[in-house]
């Protein structure tokens, strides 16, 4: 076809990405009816008891961020009358064992009340040691008899060996609940588990509305981010957030550390660091293989003070706050993911308030994202709400997003051909 041939473009016309055209979307459904249909419905409830204590409909409180992004998904179904189950993970229990001596810690029940009273109608909570034919049978008939807009949630489903696995079978008996699956949670799409990549092999299968977000505005700041480009890490989760130092190296023009990752650098260099939170030496030695030490002391920026109590360093110190002040409100696009310091500590938060400060001043495009780093903004009410800054539910799977790795649950979707 000869370019003359090519339809013309109406001004104002808006183009979705590739991956927008593959993808099948939730939207796309609007129309469509869906009542009586059963969907599963993947949502990343790995949220902190700490963050749900007393939290209901009535409590005034703002929910944390990961709830509160899950919801519209929640409600474009109900208003359509469908059945929704509900699938989730929560925290990192050991794989598949349901008695986990953790468990209660791990367990989802908690939400049971919480979405209920969101939610305005009750909520079956499902708990099984192991899904056997006969329970899973049981569980089918509770589910197809029950009323349009009933809404089940599974316990968490890394309590259940295969999940974590990805594994096929179990992927299967997940799917035979459900006429359709939605994958709403941005958060966990960087891992091939089975709640997350296989049971879309097994159904049709859509990107929720959150997720839908999700990826618009990361697109956008991979593709046009302007500089200096200022990536700030903190936090724990270290094994997550390394490999971004070397994935965007050549992008960023400053990486600001604290927490975990900071103390990670700071045993690296043989720096004596007592109990303090951090990652694998071997591992960081290995990332920055090849980068020379004056290539690193221009880009990597480590805390010159901090504060410590027992043994341990819990935030950054005042001259550093200042230090990453002056980076912050030079840069043009700013991701931010992991606290500076031991945020659930008042005295040990102030770093991170900070930090949301002065990237709440800044006109720079950022992304804030991290079940942590999110749950400070909301819990401090930090004045992140401006247009330019966009919360994302994603930890780990923002940072892999943004460095370009391709996620399994994510790639899934744009393959998935089942319908
Ligand atoms: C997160 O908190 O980043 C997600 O829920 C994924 O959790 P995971 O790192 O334990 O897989």
């Amino acid at each position: 076809m000869a370019i003359r041939d090519l339809p013309k473009v109406e001004a104002g016309v808006r183009f979705s990405s590739p991956a927008q055209i593959i993808m099948k979307f939730l939207n796309s459904l609007e129309k469509k009816s869906l009542a009586g249909e059963i969907c599963l419905l993947r949502m990343d409830l790995d949220i902190e008891n700490t963050d749900l204590r007393g939290l209901n409909a009535d409590s005034h409180r703002q929910l944390p961020f990961r709830l509160e992004a899950a919801l519209p998904t929640i409600k474009f179904l109900l208003e359509r009358k469908t059945k929704v189950v509900i699938l989730s993970h929560r925290g990192r229990p050991r794989s598949g064992i349901y008695a986990d001596r953790r468990r209660k810690e791990f367990s989802l029940k908690p939400f049971v009340k919480i979405l209920a009273s969101l939610l305005k109608r009750p909520i079956y909570f499902i708990d099984f040691k192991n899904l056997t034919r006969l329970s899973l049978v049981r569980l089918k008939n509770v589910v197809r008899d029950s009323a349009p807009g009933a809404i089940f949630l599974l316990e968490n489903l890394r309590f259940l060996k295969g999940e974590m696995e990805n594994d096929k079978k179990f992927a299967k008996q997940l799917a035979s609940l459900g006429s359709f699956y939605v994958n709403d949670a941005f958060g966990v799409s960087h891992r091939a588990n089975a709640s997350v990549e296989a049971i879309t092999h097994f159904l049709p299968s859509y990107a929720g509305l959150h997720m839908e977000k999700e990826l618009e505005k990361l697109n956008g700041l991979t593709k046009k981010a302007k500089r200096p480009f200022v990536i700030i890490l903190g936090g724990s989760k270290t094994h997550d957030k390394l490999p971004l130092i070397k994935n965007l190296w050549n992008k960023a023009d400053y990486f600001l550390l604290g927490g975990g990752v900071a103390n990670t650098f700071f045993a690296a260099q043989g720096l004596l660091i007592g109990d303090s939170l951090r990652g694998d030496s071997a591992e960081l030695r290995g990332i920055l293989r090849g980068i020379t030490r004056k290539e690193l002391s221009r880009k990597v920026i480590l805390p010159v003070d901090v504060a410590i109590k027992d043994r341990k360093i819990l935030d950054i110190g005042p001259k550093t706050v200042k230090r990453f002040g002056e980076i912050i409100k030079k840069a043009k696009t700013i991701i931010w993911n992991g606290p500076m310091g031991l945020i659930e500590d008042p005295r040990f938060a102030k770093g991170s308030a900070e930090v949301a400060r002065f990237i709440s001043q800044s006109r720079a495009f950022s992304v804030v994202g991290g079940g942590e780093t999110t749950s400070l903004i909301t819990n401090y009410q930090l004045p992140i709400t401006k247009r330019n800054i966009f919360l994302s539910t994603g930890g780990g799977a923002m940072l892999e997003y943004l460095a370009g790795k391709k996620l399994p649950g994510i790639e899934v979707l744009k393959k998935s051909t089942v319908d």
